[in-house]
């Protein structure tokens, strides 16, 4: 079905330059880029997002690199939009990712990983109304 799914590009990543090229990773998947801005969070935004992770040890440093310069919010939108985008990104721990997927080609450590993406339908909802406006989705 097609599907709608919330991605982030990270710090580590918009300090290198490296937006348009994981772009050009998504667009060649088949996934469609039908919203998208630049932000900065404050410590507290990234924290509210963050919430489930509230109680891990990494939440703080989490938080911190998150909200420590500016990241790229988007929503994704294709066929199995959520699996798709979670291929193309690869394993949340660079070493343990993929050849060709972002976090094996780009991501610097588990913590400092390029990218986010939503796990399931319920969460990607939730994240995409979190930082998008129903007028901002341009299908
Ligand atoms: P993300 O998909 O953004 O969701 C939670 C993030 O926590 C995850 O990607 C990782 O970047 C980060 N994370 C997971 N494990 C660790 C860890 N051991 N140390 C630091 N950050 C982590």
């Amino acid at each position: 079905a097609l599907e709608r799914t919330f991605s982030i590009i990270k710090p580590d990543a918009t300090r290198r330059n490296l937006t348009g090229k994981i772009n050009a990773k998504f667009e060649e998947a088949g996934l469609r880029i039908v919203a998208q801005k630049r932000i900065h969070m404050t410590k507290a935004q990234a924290g509210k997002f963050y919430d489930v992770h509230a109680e891990r040890p990494f939440y703080d440093e989490l938080c911190e690199f998150m909200s420590s310069e500016p990241v790229v919010v988007q929503v994704l939108e294709g066929e199995g939009a959520i699996a798709k985008n979670r291929e193309v990104m690869g394993a949340t721990n660079p070493a343990d990712a993929a050849p060709g997927t972002i976090r094996a080609e780009f991501a610097e450590s588990v913590g400092e990983n390029s990218v986010h993406g939503s796990d399931a339908p319920e969460t990607a909802a939730i994240e995409i109304a979190y930082f998008f406006s129903g007028i901002e989705l341009v299908g």
